[in-house]
């Protein structure tokens, strides 16, 4: 079989994310490893177009790694019709209406989440998506991390018995950006460009939850903003208008009930910069971005609280590490070639758009219920 090649029309990879974790983790390494294998033998090769609003930054992306095409009119881009899937890492707020050109143009989309920045804009999404037949993802690339993955195996192997509760830490310390510049954009912290804690964090852990442990049913939020001045690319402050924390409980299908701390203000004590641990009657696990600890029932320590006595137990030896089983491989990229397959054998991709707006319904959740200080039943805003 002859080797297929598919052109894929890429916006916001002047970005963070869409510059080293899409383009060059993922699509340019597969490029460079000459595609990827079919179920035939044969391979799926990739050509990247880079779309932008800077030509000059565009032209060195494509000089700097040997693309052949850049642009900066979607439009013209987006009626090339050798190129069938458009890709977007926009700022969020630009996505929704670059998003609905691509579908009207026909092409297959995958995007960086969340797919809009309302549960009503996202279902305008799934809508068109389904009219015109396209094929749609979004990005779940916490499901593809190693320590995520072994967590998976645990759950499926049955490790866990009957599991009680997820607590999860999500967080490290964004500096301001007046003595030591910030390490985020600006705009993740300004609501009106699309920032906001629940709104960046709050649909990673909506498909994380639901894809582990069962779908949410209600969510307990309360959303803070603990650094209320911050400075930006240039040196100049703003007013942080957006979430920088949020403390969330999650009740889920089948009585399992999740706690997930986030925040960028608080500084880092943990092993990794997420953490989730997993109680079950039969064992527990910590799993963060690569690693898993276990602890079994029959390995489990007796402590007995003795304020008057200091601890003389390690708690952390008494873990077990989970061995790495396979090959370390990037979560964006594990993703994209399941994309890539599916699009190629022209079938649905498991983490649609409608995931993506389940995501969205538990970020509109949790800022509802951060706002009026009650706990919400997903669905009940629709
Ligand atoms: N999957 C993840 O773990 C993850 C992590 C961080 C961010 N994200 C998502 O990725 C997207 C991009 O985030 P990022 O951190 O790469 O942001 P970034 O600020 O580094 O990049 C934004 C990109 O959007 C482009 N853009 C288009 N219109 C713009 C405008 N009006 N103002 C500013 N930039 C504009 C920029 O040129 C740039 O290429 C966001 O939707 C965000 O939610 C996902």
């Amino acid at each position: 079989m002859p080797n297929a090649v598919v052109r894929i029309l890429m916006n916001g990879v002047t970005g963070r994310m869409g510059y080293r974790q899409h383009l060059v983790r993922s699509i340019l390494a597969i490029r460079d490893e000459g595609g990827i294998e079919l179920p035939d033998g044969s391979r799926l090769q990739v050509e990247p177009v880079l779309i932008g609003r800077r030509a000059d930054k565009l032209a060195e992306l494509a000089e700097r790694h040997g693309i052949a095409e850049h642009t900066t009119d979607l439009d013209a881009a987006l009626s090339d019709d050798t190129a069938s899937i458009y890709f977007d890492a926009q700022i969020t707020g630009e996505r929704k209406k670059a998003i609905l050109k691509a579908i009207a143009a026909g092409k297959h989309v995958f995007t960086e989440k969340p797919i809009a920045e309302s549960v009503e804009e996202g279902q305008e999404l799934v809508a068109a998506a389904a009219e015109a037949g396209i094929i749609d993802g979004v990005v779940h690339d916490k499901l593809y991390l190693p320590g995520l993955l072994k967590l998976k195996r645990l759950i499926d192997s049955g490790y866990f018995g009957r599991i009680l509760s997820v607590r999860g830490e999500f967080g490290y310390w964004v500096f301001e950006g007046d003595i030591v510049p910030a390490q985020r954009p600006s705009w993740n912290y300004r609501a009106e460009d699309g920032g906001g804690m629940v709104l960046d964090m709050f649909c990673h852990w909506n498909y994380v939850l639901e894809n582990l442990f069962g779908r949410v049913r209600t969510v307990t939020a309360k959303a803070v903003t603990h650094i209320p001045q911050r400075w930006d690319e240039q040196g100049r402050p703003y007013e942080a208008t957006a979430d920088d924390a949020a403390y969330g409980i999650f009740e889920l299908e089948g009585g399992v009930i999740a706690q997930i701390n986030s925040s960028w203000a608080v500084r880092v004590d943990r092993g990794e910069l997420v953490e989730f641990q997993v109680d079950g009657t039969h064992g527990s696990a910590v799993a963060g971005l690569f690693g898993c600890r276990v602890q079994h029932r029959m390995q489990t320590p007796k402590p007995v609280w003795n304020p008057d006595l200091p601890t003389e137990e390690d708690f952390r030896g008494q873990w077990e590490q989970v061995p790495d089983l396979d090959e370390l491989r990037n979560g964006f990229r594990a993703q994209w070639e399941q994309y890539l397959l599916d699009v190629h054998a022209g079938r649905k991709h498991a983490y649609d758009f409608a995931a993506g707006v389940r995501g969205l319904q538990l970020v509109e959740a949790g800022l509802r219920s951060s706002a009026e200080g009650r706990t919400v039943p997903l669905g009940e805003q629709e």
